[in-house]
């Protein structure tokens, strides 16, 4: 997406399966498909001053790649790594090179399903979690996310 030049440019990125929303586990994850989510959190954006670019991949080195990208472009990022939230140290990894918010969101309440969800290998190091709040969580954290840039609070809150 086109990057405009007076706001800041946020990145939401979604983990593998999530292209299959509105198909996928409907009861877990709802009937909204990651399309209108993306284009909400576009409109969304606008509203806050934000440029907002999704991306989504199946693939963690393809992951990894884009957060890498965010070093030099984003100035917050919100992500969803699907499954890979229980399992990467790579993205985990990747994250840790930015000094930038960082929002880890999760549709469903993770702590609240099979045991082997409820760890996650990047909640210490985020700036903040969602977890439960369906996709209004997204929105939820791209509101977060503006407040935190326009106070200008550029690192994330690592302890
Ligand atoms: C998820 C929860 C993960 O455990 C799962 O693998 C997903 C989606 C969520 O948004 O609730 O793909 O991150």
């Amino acid at each position: 997406m086109k990057q405009s030049k007076n706001t800041s440019t946020v990145l939401v990125i979604h983990g593998p399966n999530l292209n299959m929303l509105g198909k996928r586990e409907p009861e877990i994850y709802g009937n909204t498909t990651l399309d209108e989510i993306n284009s909400d959190l576009e409109k969304l954006g606008k509203k806050l001053g934000l440029t907002v670019e999704t991306f989504q991949s199946n693939h963690e080195g393809a992951i990894v790649d884009k957060i890498q990208e965010a070093v030099v472009l984003q100035k917050g990022i919100v992500i969803n790594p699907a499954a890979y939230t229980h399992t990467s140290i790579a993205i985990r990894d990747a994250l840790l090179l930015l000094d930038i918010p960082i929002i880890e969101i999760h549709i469903s309440n993770i702590y609240k399903r099979e045991p082997f969800r409820q760890t996650s290998m990047i909640s210490d190091i985020v700036t903040a979690q969602i977890a439960g709040f369906g996709i209004k969580g997204y929105h939820i954290a791209l509101e977060a996310l503006a407040g935190m840039i326009q106070s200008g609070l550029s690192l994330p809150l690592r302890s």
